[in-house]
């Protein structure tokens, strides 16, 4: 067993990452953030109450872990003091029990204007981003121009802040601005002064200590792979690498220091924004599974495309992330179904083949579907995998068999309670 594990999500996001990592953080000591930021949105549901973090990591329930956001993340100050002030009242102490790393780069109220722009300039071909200025805090990391958390502590933050703001302004070229810019800055710069009160720190080192010490190491992925900025569905994805490579550059974890790899998957299949989704349901099915599944964005509120589990790209995953584990998320909105389709191979430019080509566009590309039994028994009161229907049982086992990987652990609604170990 090695100090570290990755969890991370195998389709489009939103598999159910923030409920897992919850349920599994009690088995570890650090459970770290590696990369996005408040375009992420993690549900976690206990004791009757729904609780969503966007930056934050999922582990800051739990009052023995110490709880990092790494230099891979981007924080934007107004969301992340809206989620710690949510926090306090239920007994939170993030003064304690979380380190924001000096190296995360900041996402300023004119990255969010850029992202606005950007969107709109790009018309029918948008990305449908979070417009959370992510896509532009990347550019300006990469680009060698960002700001990052412990430049606050320099003397000369002020001065490089109007320097970015400036070249921001001019790019926008007198556009006409999506918000109130001055009143963000103002929302901004307060939030950041109070951010300043919680601890900051050199998080790759902490991780390093933690790793000699022996403790146990959660690497938290945001998003999921098909949103991958080398791997997904290119141009139609976010801006970070998504996937386990990720959770190295984004928390300085050397890779022979990682165990096992997560991977969360649902069911099916969802997207949020544009972009190719072969298996999509856009028909009175896809409707009821995102109205059953309640298929809606957590941090825009925007309705989730739905479709069929696509067997491909879960297996494309897996080998990209060097998925060790398998969970699968949400098998009770499948309930009722006869017949469940599960995409096995595409028809690609008249050839069927069994990988993930260049581009997934409808118009290169076509599932092949093979039938699979359903289930019509509801599964959200389960509390033994024994119980889980037979067809439900082949489900699995052909999801096992396509991708080499065993699937531990099934989820059947969204509590803690709610969560089967099969291993
Ligand atoms: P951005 O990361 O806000 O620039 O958005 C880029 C694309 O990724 C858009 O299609 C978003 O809908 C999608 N996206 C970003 N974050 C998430 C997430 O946490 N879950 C699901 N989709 C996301």
């Amino acid at each position: 067993m090695k100090g570290a594990d990755i969890l991370l999500g195998l389709q489009w996001g939103d598999e159910g990452k923030g409920k897992i990592v919850d349920v599994l953080t009690r088995d570890y000591d650090v459970v770290a953030r590696f990369q996005g930021g408040p375009n992420a949105g993690h549900t976690l549901e206990f004791e009757g109450i729904k609780h969503v973090l966007h930056t934050i990591p999922s582990g800051i329930f739990h009052a023995k872990a110490i709880n990092i956001v790494g230099n891979g993340v981007v924080i934007d100050p107004v969301i992340f003091m809206r989620e710690i002030d949510k926090l306090a009242p239920l007994g939170v102490d993030c003064a304690k029990s979380l380190r924001i790393s000096r190296k995360a780069h900041l996402i300023l109220p004119t990255h969010r204007l850029l992202d606005a722009a950007s969107e709109a300039a790009k018309g029918k071909n948008k990305i449908g981003s979070t417009l959370k200025g992510i896509g532009p805090t990347y550019m300006d990391k990469t680009g060698r121009n960002g700001l990052r958390i412990g430049d606050v502590e320099l003397p000369d933050f002020e001065e490089r802040y109007e320097a970015l703001k400036a070249k921001h302004l001019q790019m926008l070229d007198g556009a006409e601005p999506a918000f109130d810019l001055a009143a963000a800055e103002s929302e901004w710069k307060s939030a950041m002064d109070r951010m300043l009160q919680l601890p900051l720190a050199d998080t790759d080192v902490l991780i390093q200590e933690a790793y000699r010490a022996g403790k146990r190491i959660l690497a938290e992925g945001a998003q999921g792979t098909m949103l991958d900025v080398d791997f997904g569905t290119y141009p139609f994805v976010t801006s970070s690498t998504t996937t386990a490579a990720g959770a190295c550059t984004g928390l300085g974890l050397a890779p022979n220091r990682i165990g096992e790899v997560i991977g969360i998957f649902k069911a099916y299949c969802t997207r949020v924004g544009s972009g190719p989704f072969p298996t999509e349901l856009d028909n009175d099915l896809g409707e009821a599974i995102r109205q059953k599944g309640h298929e809606f964005g957590s941090t825009t509120g925007r309705p989730r495309r739905t479709g069929w589990l696509d067997l491909v790209a879960l297996k494309y995953a897996v080998e990209v992330n060097g998925v060790t584990q398998l969970m699968m998320m949400k098998a009770d909105v499948l309930s009722g179904l006869e017949h469940l389709e599960v995409c096995t191979a595409y028809r690609y430019r008249g050839a069927e083949i069994s990988h993930l080509p260049y581009r997934l566009d409808a118009s290169l590309l076509e599932p092949v579907y093979q039938t699979l039994a359903g289930w019509r028994e509801d599964l959200t009161a389960v509390r033994d995998p024994k119980d889980l229907p037979a067809t439900l049982e082949s489900y699995v086992r052909f999801i096992e068999a396509f991708t080499g990987v065993p699937v531990v652990l099934v989820s059947v609604g969204p509590d803690r309670e709610q969560t089967l170990w099969r291993r």
